[in-house]
């Protein structure tokens, strides 16, 4: 048994109390908890305690006990195979996992439904503290110092790194102190910069537009296709390599969507005029709706960019469509197998942009060789703050495609389009790129904004609302400075920090800019809080994200303070590690969202609790400014990882289901498909059509489920005219696939142990062992098991290779390629699987969960972090930079109070949701529709039903919906 020190006990003490009795009647709730027994397990329970090396990780695996005390025999039952088990807890899925009243009726203070709830928190924490702790790998040359410590501080605690200042050619380089120490002041400041700097004013680089992307894996299991080192050549033989084993045939094999009609779907290319009787065939998810597709490709667009001006470099290479395996042996594929499959050998791409593919400098620390960096890196032509830089800019060319209105330079430009339908309209719609803005020919005749690639229906909505929305708030705030024009606005400039800014004094362009703060927020709280909390939509993950951004706290302002202040002093502890580690745990208390924005220096702890103590936040201290930023000892971007799993075209339909709000929403009048919305054609679609009605169309339509099979099929067999190849066609499925072998991410098996969760041993561990046997469901998936093994192969073991070093064996030896099996038996090559096939063929995932767990677990620690690390977010999240009026917008979604919605949807009392007050603002016609919607990403007209229920019922007034009617073609809902 391992030996638990004060520190295992406080992370025990710190999770159950952060994240789990909260839900009981206080604080420490569970020590009076009177089922008893099961407490004292949980404590006792060394395996869940932080790990002290990388193979000694919690896994997500708890003792048969603690399954059955935190979710009885059926959560005991679940345990094998290599799937998390907190999903099978009380009260985690839907109202069937509640615990039954026998139960219920013997607890005395906490129930079997809170135990598991708490009990999942836990373990997410858990889980999270060491993702911190385990996979940070930063590119940009600060691995080194992260791993041996700097001037006898440890790597893991240092928040500044001297490759984050400025460059001697960088505009600003002297103005942050030249070749000193490099600190951002002043104008610098005040909001956020086109490029990105100075969101830490002291690592001024860090997070801008064209750094490198991090990894969330070791360097040396990454490009795993060059051999590199003995471990990745054990794990993969000769086996994998950039079009090995073939995309396209990947894609066509266990991407593709089948059709029943293929002469009504035509390649996804549907039928002329947007016809109704087109009909293209996909798995649906049964609560997420189209909206939601298309908002995560808005929020990836301001996020990460690999691309260039939408181009790689200038070198044209084959995809694919050339081999297959039989029988495990490579074969060309034949003419008559090419179109069999139905792919295209002569497609084309543009190779890679590489920033660095030199060998990377090897190091020693405590005996063990460790590289600098990865062996190839890439850059985020974006910056990587949430910063909506989508929207507004990530450079000087971006930013010029940003149109202001020049009545008033604090507004976006708006043009009124034809008739006005809605009153929504009356605010206008983007404008359109005129000659002369710096552009790609292939976007002219699409609406002006900052990131105009890939752009379609839903880019165009989302910047069209955004727009509007940053128009609404500039308005409110005119209208506030009508009324008081000598009022404190709340905002300050740095460099005269003690000048009262009037309404009155506020400069269109600074307005300009606390619009664009705010809307950023409004987008960070839209995402974490509203499109996280249905995309994994069940109770443990609602309160997980609510933490994130509220706190658990969230009620008891003085339990929050003390918290904040506990996580803002918490830089004194010495020990490195454990201090990330508490201040993850801790920050869970207060929330993360506007961490170290008070101060209350010189107040002992246990004065916290005192509501009349005095905050000293003050505006001329840079510890202030910046103090709530944690970087955790690696400067933030997001790894190459993240974008493997945000790889989510199967969440788009082939055909919009489009729907008018003022005649019959319940009729479904043509099925458009969303090919004739790409580029400049979708603002040829927003503005006939308007706003409302794609909101109301994408608001009810169910987005694809993610899982083999269920690619669109318009993205298999994309049109763009830039390509040079004989086709001018891409498949996009396919080329997610090349872009992560060129990138280097680790394959699924390994992905997977880098991450911290258990290996797969075949690929029958992928099917869902919940379903009743031979049901439709599980024979479905045993055939995709089939031809995942007819696609990736077999082979025979040798157990003398060891093939990893992130894990071991349950017995402690370590992990072979033979992964458990008989020396020399014929194995499944599991290790082969392409990181985004082995999430798509998770075919068993927590309830409610739109994803798998493999992808979830990256979102674990980079969400967190995105908010963590930026300054904005945290201690800068002030009337100083936000205006008094911009900090109640962020926080009460809208001026004034905080509305709420009727009822307790799920068993809580809710605010009316922040997208929801968004569409209402901008959309004021569709209020009716909107009535009945709690989240704005959960189908319009589904009825939620109780606790977390995934049924597609339609709610009342939505009964005569054609989607809910027999004749839609619901395949895969019984998944
Ligand atoms: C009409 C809709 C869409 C089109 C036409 C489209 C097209 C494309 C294309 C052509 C690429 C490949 C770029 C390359 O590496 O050469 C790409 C990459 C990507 N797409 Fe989409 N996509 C669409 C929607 C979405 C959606 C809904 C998501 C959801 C998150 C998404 C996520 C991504 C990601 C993460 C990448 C990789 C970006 C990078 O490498 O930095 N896309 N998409």
């Amino acid at each position: 048994m391992r030996q638990r020190g004060i520190w295992s006990w406080l992370v025990i003490v710190t999770g159950l109390c952060v994240l789990g009795a909260c839900a009981g009647p206080g604080p420490f709730g569970i020590f009076v908890d009177s089922t008893k027994d099961c407490a004292e397990l949980l404590l006792q329970r060394d395996s869940q305690t932080v790990a002290k090396t990388r193979e000694q990780r919690f896994l997500g695996k708890v003792p048969e006990t603690t399954a059955r005390c935190l979710g009885g025999k059926h959560a005991g039952n679940l345990r094998e195979g290599p799937w998390l088990d907190w999903p099978n807890y009380w009260a985690a899925g839907d109202a069937t996992s509640l615990a039954p009243a026998r139960l219920l009726a013997h607890a005395k203070v906490i129930g079997p439904n809170a135990h598991g709830i708490n009990g999942a928190l836990y373990e997410l924490e858990l889980q999270r503290i060491e993702l911190i702790k385990f996979n940070l790998f930063d590119n940009n040359k600060t691995y080194e110092a992260y791993v041996t410590g700097r001037n006898g501080e440890a790597g893991p605690v240092l928040n500044t790194w001297p490759e984050m200042r400025l460059p001697q050619n960088h505009p600003d380089f002297k103005s942050v102190g030249g070749n000193q120490t490099q600190v951002c002041r002043g104008e610098l400041i005040r909001f956020r910069n086109l490029t990105g700097i100075c969101n830490d004013i002291r690592n001024p680089l860090m997070g801008s537009t064209h750094q490198l992307f991090a990894r969330n894996v070791e360097f040396n299991t990454t490009f795993p296709d060059l051999g590199l080192n003995e471990m990745t050549k054990n794990r993969h033989g000769d086996r994998v390599g950039l079009l090995k084993p073939d995309p396209q045939t990947i894609s066509r094999k266990l991407f593709t969507r089948a059709q029943s009609q293929p002469d009504r779907c035509r390649d996804g290319y549907g039928l002329p005029g947007g016809a109704k009787e087109a009909e293209c065939e996909y798995k649906k998810a049964p609560s997420f709706n189209v909206l939601a597709a298309f908002w995560v490709q808005f929020m990836t667009h301001d996020w990460f960019a690999h691309l260039e001006e939408g181009h790689n470099r200038p070198e044209w290479m084959a995809v694919g469509c050339a081999t297959q395996l039989v029988k495990n042996i490579e074969q060309p594929l034949t003419r008559a197998g090419v179109e069999k499959l139905g792919c295209r050998p002569d497609d084309k791409i543009d190779v890679a942009s590489i920033a660095e593919g030199t060998v990377p400098r090897p190091f020693t620390q405590g005996g063990k060789t460790y590289l600098t960096r990865a062996p190839k890196t890439t850059a985020n032509h974006v910056t990587a703050w949430w910063d909506a830089s989508q929207l507004y800019g990530y450079d000087e060319r971006s930013g010029k495609r940003v149109k202001r209105d020049p009545n008033d330079r604090a507004k976006l430009l708006l043009m009124p389009v034809g008739e006005e339908a809605g009153e929504g309209d009356k605010l206008g719609y983007l404008p359109v790129f005129e000659p002369g803005d710096p552009i790609n020919p292939e976007w002219s005749g699409q609406e002006a904004t900052a990131f105009p690639d890939n752009w379609s229906i839903g880019t165009s909505f989302y910047h069209n609302v955004f727009a509007r929305e940053h128009n609404v708030f500039v308005d409110a705030f005119r209208k506030q400075a009508t009324r008081m024009p000598d009022g404190d606005s709340g905002l300050r400039n740095p460099a005269n920090p003690d000048y009262v800014i009037r309404y009155r004094d506020v400069m269109p362009n600074e307005l300009f800019e606390v619009a664009r703060l705010v809307v950023a927020a409004e987008i960070a709280k839209i995402h974490t809080t509203e499109w996280t909390t249905q995309l994994l939509y069940n109770e443990p993950l609602n309160r997980g994200m609510n933490a994130n951004w509220h706190g658990v706290f969230a009620k008891q302002e003085a339990v929050a303070d003390v918290l904040k202040e506990v996580v803002r002093r918490l830089d004194d502890t010495n020990d490195a590690k454990k201090a990330n580690s508490l201040y993850a745990a801790l920050a869970g208390g207060p929330g993360i969202f506007g961490l170290g924005n008070r101060v209350y220096d010189g107040v002992p702890l246990v004065g916290l609790i005192d509501p009349t103590k005095q905050d000293r936040w003050d505006l001329r201290n840079d510890d202030h400014i910046n103090g709530g930023v944690n970087h955790f000892g690696s400067p933030f971007n997001f790894p190459e990882e993240f974008i493997t799993v945000y790889r989510l075209h199967p969440l788009l339909p082939d055909l919009i289901e489009y729907r008018e709000w003022n005649k019959e929403p319940n009729v479904i009048r043509h099925n458009v498909p969303v090919i004739e919305t790409f580029r400049g054609k979708a603002t040829e679609a927003m503005r006939q059509k308007g706003l409302a009605n794609w909101a109301l169309s994408m608001g009810r339509q169910r987005l694809g489920a993610l899982t083999l099979q269920n690619h669109p099929q318009f993205l298999q067999n994309l049109k763009m005219p830039r390509l040079q190849s004989p086709t001018q066609q891409i498949d996009v499925a396919a080329l997610d696939l090349i872009r992560d072998r060129e990138r280097g991410v680790p394959r699924y098996n390994e992905f997977r142990r880098q991450y911290g969760l258990k290996q797969l041993i075949s690929y029958g561990d992928f099917i869902d062992t919940r379903l009743p046997q031979d049901s439709p469901a599980q024979r479905e998936q045993a055939q995709l098991v089939t031809m995942l093994r007819e696609v990736y192969g077999q082979h025979p073991c040798d157990a003398s290779k060891k093939i990893t070093e992130a894990q071991l064996n349950d017995d402690g030896s370590p992990i072979n390629d033979c992964l458990g099996h008989p020396n020399g038996s014929l194995i499944d090559n599991i290790e082969d699987v392409d990181t985004v096939v082995g999430w798509l063929a998770e075919f068993r995932r927590p309830h409610g969960f739109a994803i798998s767990e493999t992808q979830f677990v990256v979102f674990i620690l980079n969400a967190s972090r995105r908010l963590f690390s930026d300054r904005f977010f945290t201690s800068s999240f002030r009337p100083e930079f936000y205006t008094i009026l911009g900090v109640e917008w962020v926080t009460n979604n809208g001026s004034g109070p905080e509305m709420m919605e009727q009822g307790t949807p799920n068993g809580h009392q809710q605010p009316v949701s922040p997208m929801k007050r968004v569409l209402l603002r901008t959309m004021p016609e569709l209020a009716s529709e909107l009535q009945g919607v709690v989240n704005a990403f959960d189908p319009w007209a589904r009825d939620r039903g109780e606790y977390y229920s995934l049924d597609w019922k339609p709610r009342a007034g939505a009964e005569g919906d054609e989607a809910f009617g027999s004749g839609q073609v619901t395949r895969g809902d019984e998944n």
